[in-house]
């Protein structure tokens, strides 16, 4: 059971699908799509984009709460992540980060094409944090 709403998950899961179809990954060829839904309901999506030095790539999520934040959104309810892969693709550790910073214990669903592979909280992705509370 989740804890989104079956309508807002079909809309996030739909937008998170239609975003990675923007993905610019020519090295490893792994498409990922992220939908990052407001507290006032709006979604902002991302893709992950590469670059030929591989490092400076951005994830799907990374890009979607970069978009959110520079356009002045701060509270966050939900984000999807899609991939085509049978197992769940969880958030990479730098997008656990900043997920957790900006967006606090908000659900984390994975989905694919065609279903729903995984949905966790923040907290369970990054147990032990460091956060501003710490410094
Ligand atoms: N990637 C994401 O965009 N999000 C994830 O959650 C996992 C990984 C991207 C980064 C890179 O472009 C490609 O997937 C392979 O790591």
């Amino acid at each position: 059971m989740s804890a989104v709403p079956p309508d807002r998950l079909a809309a996030l899961v739909a937008a998170a699908r239609d975003a990675r179809l923007c993905a610019i990954a020519p090295y490893s060829h792994f498409l990922v799509g992220a939908a990052l839904e407001t507290t006032d309901g709006l979604v902002v999506t991302g893709c992950n984009v590469e670059n030929a030095s591989y490092g400076l790539t951005m994830c799907a999520e990374r890009v979607a709460l970069l978009k959110a934040l520079s356009e002045g959104h701060r509270s966050f309810s939900v984000c999807v992540v899609v991939a085509d892969t049978g197992k769940p693709t969880p958030p990479c550790g730098p997008c656990r980060q900043l997920l957790w910073e900006y967006c606090g214990d908000i659900p984390i669903v994975m989905a694919n094409l065609k279903e729903i592979t995984a949905e966790l909280r923040m907290k369970e992705l990054l147990p032990l944090p460091f956060d501003g509370r710490l410094l």
